[in-house]
């Protein structure tokens, strides 16, 4: 099977009348296996809000959204949180770590949630794929801003997800530790086959992407953003 998102004429309003926001516009998307899309834009362009209606962590106002085949815009509750764990692992970008959980257990944490089909020694050794072997028993609060993101994603990586998308992985971090980041992620779409989406506003880290695609006011545009 093939790993990727198709996305179909999609519209995101959040609030109401006079007070509503458009924030995605008509967007129509392919997301391939094996590939690093960039996703860039002004703040407040609409980058979140399509990772996150990709992910099926937020709900379109319209149109569809296929993972890996799956109409995920539309379906229930009991059956999406499913699809998302066997599908997509989401770097947030404020990482969304627990506080009172160590980074080994941070990761378990997001093995548990799969069941017991990952083998245990698992996040250990994500954690050392991703430099961080000894800080297993270091909690949140004392990681730098590069450390915690290399959790975050170690974290998405536990249930092997054949999807990844990442919001802003670079936006904390200073170029050394960004690269490191970049290289992760980027090698996982080319080695592993894994479709990879990357949302950033990092002029330094697009040549890590296969394409680039613009978005401006939630909707995609081909020319690149206002200098
Ligand atoms: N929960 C929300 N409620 C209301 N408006 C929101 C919400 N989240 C985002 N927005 C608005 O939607 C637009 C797009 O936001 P966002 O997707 O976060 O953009 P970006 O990630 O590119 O900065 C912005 O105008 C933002 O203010
Ligand atoms: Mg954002």
């Amino acid at each position: 099977m093939q790993n990727r998102i198709e996305i179909r004429n999609l519209s995101k309003v959040y609030g109401e009348g006079s007070t509503a926001v458009k924030a995605l516009d008509g967007v129509s998307l392919d997301v391939r296996q094996g590939e690093t899309m960039m996703l860039l834009g002004p703040s407040g362009s609409g980058k979140t809000t399509l990772l996150s209606v990709m992910g099926g962590i937020l709900r379109p106002t319209s149109g569809s959204v296929k993972v890996n085949g799956i109409e995920i815009s539309n379906l229930n509750e009991t059956r999406l949180p499913k699809v998302r764990l066997d599908n997509i692992g989401f770097i947030f970008q404020g990482f969304n770590l627990f506080p009172a959980l160590t980074t080994l257990e941070n990761v378990e944490i997001a093995i548990e949630l799969r069941g017991r089909s990952i083998p245990k020694g698992r996040a250990r050794q994500l954690l050392e794929a991703v430099g961080l072997g000894d800080k297993l028993h270091a909690y949140p609060a004392n990681l730098s801003g590069g450390q915690k993101q290399r959790v975050a994603i170690a974290r998405a990586l536990a249930g092997n997800p054949p999807i990844i998308l990442a919001d802003e992985p670079t936006a904390a971090l200073d170029s050394t530790s960004g690269q490191i980041v970049m290289d992760l992620l980027s090698n996982l779409a080319r080695q592993e086959q894994r479709a990879v989406v990357i949302v950033t506003h990092d002029a330094r880290v697009l040549h890590y992407g296969d394409r680039i695609v613009h978005i401006t006011d939630g909707r995609m545009t081909d020319l690149p953003e206002a200098a």
